[in-house]
């Protein structure tokens, strides 16, 4: 399988970079520059490399730099505002800052004739963000593209199959940067389109059957689509040898429990084993009001449900887990302030012993896990399903957790949900938080006092930022009364209007 290398220099865009190769059905994998030596890169056998975007200026001391021996690989190579100067600096040209000082949004660009502008017109518009200029060519380069304040908008040096670009062909901004991006993989490198989510299927299955052979594999399964999607795949190759623990911690959504079980383990044939933990998991709640104790108490208890099931199964040899390309990506990187401690059903193997582990959809970004789970036939709520935070409802009970207040969360929730269904507007997540704070209410003509809920819907494309949807007022209009009339104890419904950030997307 032809594939490219997307080199991180710590650039935004770096993800969209290899999603955008990947639409053409071309397999890109990301690497930090600093964790890849060129002699690696020539023995895994790209096709090509892109150089990223990234923050620093080539001549500050602290930037990240690569070594020419790069070059005499004879892989091509497209650098991108960064990358482009970082080539053009170890190819021997020079770099400056802008005179006219920086270039910023949507820019008018002029290109040449040169195979990277196959079928882009002589005038387009591209996205430029950037201090620094390429001042000298290096020598066997020439400029192929300028802007108006940028006389060295792209080079090229055809013969040694270089080029450079300072703006982002990877952003939407830019008019033809898709075809820039198309002509450098197949026109330029000659990668051939052979990534396909069908074959993917095909090739892991043939692979997992013959590696696993015989072999035990446990699966902590989640109900999550990433977990559920690696399960389905893996039951393909070796049917009930895979056996997925399903602790079920009495924090899911109404009835989801139920639904995992039936979805899996019915209808697809999986081998589920339903762990219904529940009392364990609110016995060791009991009392407990601070976000990060919660859970950390979760994971911890978690680990202990799923080793004592373990258990039970006798020897297990291989230990599977959902882990999917973002995740990698992330864990490849520095460390960053932690906000919350986030509880997956990863990190088991340190208290358990197995042969080894594996990560079936490790290279997958997440579009991708969808449609192979669509592929394998699981239902559409499923595989579409919106991310629901490993603690689950423990994060949307604030301060202390009963069984009552549970209850009452999983009723609004359920009613939440099911009007946003029913609504014209999808927002990329949305649930009911139960606050801790009791008010007081009038119902016919009597006092209530009960508990208040707080509606979260928000849109986002990664998460890592959000803004709060703006929902119609007749479907909050309907969600607030269906809740205050129906949930016996609720009195009063607001709705979060904060964006992340400030805020977090979970309250805790
Ligand atoms: P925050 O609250 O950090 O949430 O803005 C960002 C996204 O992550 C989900 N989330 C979690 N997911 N384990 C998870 O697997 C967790 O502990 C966890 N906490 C938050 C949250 O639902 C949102 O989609």
């Amino acid at each position: 399988m032809d594939k490219i290398l997307v080199l991180d220099f710590g650039g935004q865009y770096n993800q969209l970079i290899a999603r955008r190769v990947r639409a053409f059905n071309v397999f890109a994998e990301i690497k930090p520059y600093n964790k890849i030596s060129p002699e690696e890169i020539a023995s895994a056998g790209y096709k090509g490399v892109i150089f990223t975007g990234g923050p620093n200026s080539v001549y500050d001391k602290k930037s990240p730099h690569y070594s020419k021996d790069i070059l005499s690989l004879g892989i091509p190579i497209l650098g991108i505002c960064y990358g482009h100067q970082l080539l053009a600096y170890i190819s021997g040209g020079k770099i400056e800052p802008a005179r006219s000082g920086s270039e910023y949004g949507k820019t008018e660009l002029f290109a040449d004739k040169n195979i990277l502008f196959d079928g882009v017109p002589q005038n387009s518009t591209c996205y430029m963000s950037h201090t620094d200029y390429v001042s000298e060519l290096p020598d066997g380069f020439k400029i192929i593209a300028h802007t108006d304040n940028c006389l060295c908008a792209a080079m090229a040096n055809d013969k040694n199959r270089l080029y450079g670009v300072q703006f982002h062909p990877e952003v939407t901004h830019t008019e033809y940067g898709s075809q820039i991006l198309k002509n450098f993989v197949f026109g330029v490198c000659g990668c051939k389109p052979d990534w396909k989510m069908s074959d993917f299927i095909t090739r892991t299955t043939e692979k997992y059957k013959k590696e696993l052979a015989g072999k035990k594999v446990l699966l902590a399964l989640s109900g999550g689509v990433d977990s559920s999607v690696a399960a389905v795949l893996l039951h393909k190759a070796i049917g009930n040898n895979l056996y997925c623990v399903f602790v079920d911690h009495g924090l899911l959504r109404l009835h989801e429990g139920d639904y995992v079980e039936k979805t899996l383990g019915g209808k697809l044939g999986v081998n589920v084993i339903r762990v219904n933990a529940e009392e364990k998991f609110l016995g060791k709640l009991s009392g407990v009001t601070s976000p990060e104790q919660k859970r950390k108490i979760i994971g911890e208890e978690f680990i202990r449900v799923f080793e004592s099931e373990a258990k039970k199964l006798g020897k297990i040899d291989i230990l599977a887990q959902g882990t999917i390309y973002p995740d990698v990506i992330e864990s490849g990187k520095g460390d960053s302030a932690v906000i919350k401690s986030h509880h997956n059903v990863g990190g088991l193997p340190d208290v358990m012993s197995f042969e080894s582990i594996i990560e079936p959809l490790r290279d997958l970004f997440k579009d991708e896990v969808r449609e192979v789970g669509e592929r394998l036939g699981i239902p559409k709520e499923l595989v579409w399903r919106q991310p629901f935070p490993g603690p689950g409802l423990a994060v949307r009970v604030i301060g202390e957790i009963t069984k009552e207040k549970l209850e009452l969360l999983k009723k609004a929730d359920a009613v939440f949900r099911e009007e946003l269904e029913n609504s014209q507007k999808r927002p990329s997540q949305y649930f009911a938080v139960l606050l801790d704070t009791k008010s007081v209410g009038v119902m016919g003509d009597g006092r209530t006092y009960g508990y208040t809920v707080a509606l979260r819907a928000v849109d986002t494309h990664d998460f890592m930022t959000a803004g709060w949807s703006q929902l119609d007022y007749d479907v909050l209009e309907r969600v607030s009364s269906r809740i205050t009339n129906k949930i016996k104890g609720i009195t009063r419904v607001v709705y979060d209007i904060t964006s992340k950030p400030p805020a977090t997307v979970e309250w805790e």
